[in-house]
């Protein structure tokens, strides 16, 4: 029986008046779509990670599409990324007919293994994108150096990785383009949303012309007072515009952000300390000099030592009223990439034992305390009862 009277789902967004707030003005502003909110948007987003050039898109997804396009990627391409990861990181290559090259993963952070990256280069590849499962940054000195020696870019999906640092550096300052994601279960929410940052002003406007059919950058100015009806069409671009509703969330959401952070992060020591005896669960491994965005808790469970699988354990969870998730059945696994790319699981050792073993902890900022203590009670509880 759960000690709690209600289920803990896995996330619950944090929207509190100051959102409905900022909604309901842009509502009666008169402007909807992209227009002031989103420009202010993009300012603060770009000052808080101290970066130069924000572009504010309609997804994480969009973000990630519209850097391979700045960075000049074109079919017959290669570009290496993790197994492990969300079906967006790999799908926007294949926008190109380009080929997304699959790597595996460190066993304890479960981020792209720097050293595999190297052997999975060839004379074809472009770029490398790098992925911060969770929150946590990858090794990105390694990469970066190998990414200069062999000439190709970085673009860092930093969809879970907001705020986080890498040796004193913010994600997002850090490869050549970075893309974040505001999808509703992000560390910052807009609903759906994402940004893209760089230092590079080339690809800063490319991607903002990109995002609105390829038309001019001040394309949206154009039913406003100083703008004008004239526009031209200089590259067939896509409809990924931010809307000025979305963007009144977020810049409320930006405010809060290391509120956010603080609450997560205070969870995730809560998790790590409770944990911390039980030989049947591994944590989380934190690298050395890094911020850990705390998107995502997850736990690998050490199987040998228990008579229930990774299913059967969410399944225990669920009964007890609380909602996990897994993140992520690795790319290779999946019919599209098994058939089409001719994969198999034993070509990611790492990702594919990963895969089994993983679960991932409710880990949000309007978490009750209470709701936390309920959590690790439960997940004791279940290692207690069916430990070997
Ligand atoms: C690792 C990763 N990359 C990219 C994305 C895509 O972001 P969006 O849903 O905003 O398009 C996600 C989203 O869920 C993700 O988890």
């Amino acid at each position: 029986m759960p000690t709690h009277s209600e289920f803990i789902p896995f996330h619950r967004p944090a929207i509190d008046e100051d959102e409905i707030r900022s909604v309901v003005e842009t509502l009666k502003s008169g402007w909807l779509t992209t227009g002031p909110k989103v420009q202010r948007f993009e300012e603060e987003f770009a000052r808080y990670l101290d970066c130069r050039h924000a572009v504010a898109v309609n997804s994480g997804t969009a973000a990630l599409h519209l850097a391979l396009d700045a960075t000049g990627i074109k079919e017959g391409d290669e570009v290496i990324l993790p197994t492990m990861t969300f079906a967006a990181t790999a799908e926007v290559v294949l926008y190109f007919k380009a080929r997304p090259v699959l790597v595996d993963c460190q066993p304890g952070t479960l981020n792209i293994d720097p050293m595999q990256i190297e052997t999975a280069i060839t004379s074809r590849t472009k770029a490398i994108i790098p992925v911060h499962i969770g929150g946590q940054p990858c090794d990105m000195g390694p990469i970066l150096e190998l990414a200069r020696r062999c000439n190709l870019r970085v673009i860092e999906d930093a969809a879970h990785a907001l705020p986080a640092a890498y040796h004193g550096k913010n994600v997002g300052t850090v490869g050549d383009i970075t893309c974040f994601s505001f999808y509703a279960t992000k560390t910052i929410t807009t609903g759906e949303g994402g940004m893209a940052t760089t230092e590079n002003p080339e690809w800063a406007n490319r991607m903002r012309m990109m995002s609105l059919h390829g038309i001019s950058h001040d394309a949206w100015k154009r039913y406003t007072k100083e703008g004008s009806w004239y526009y031209e069409i200089l590259d067939p671009g896509f409809k990924y515009n931010l809307t000025d509703i979305a963007a009144a969330i977020g810049i409320e959401q930006l405010k809060k952000c290391d509120e956010f952070w603080k609450a997560r992060q205070r969870i995730a020591m809560n998790y790590s300390k409770a944990f911390a005896d039980l030989k049947e669960i591994q944590l989380p491994i934190c690298q050395n000099d890094v911020q850990h965005a705390w998107h995502l808790f997850v736990i690998q469970l050490n199987l040998e030592r228990l008579k229930i699988g990774r299913n059967q354990f969410i399944e225990a969870l669920r009964e007890k009223e609380i909602g996990t998730s897994v993140h992520f059945i690795p790319l290779h696994l999946h019919p599209y990439y098994r058939d089409k790319f001719g994969y198999k699981p034993e070509d990611f050792p790492n990702a594919s034992a990963a895969f089994e073993r993983i679960i991932s902890l409710p880990v949000y900022p309007g978490m009750a305390e209470a709701n936390v203590r309920d959590v690790i009670v439960a997940v004791r509880q279940i290692v207690q009862e069916y430990r070997r």
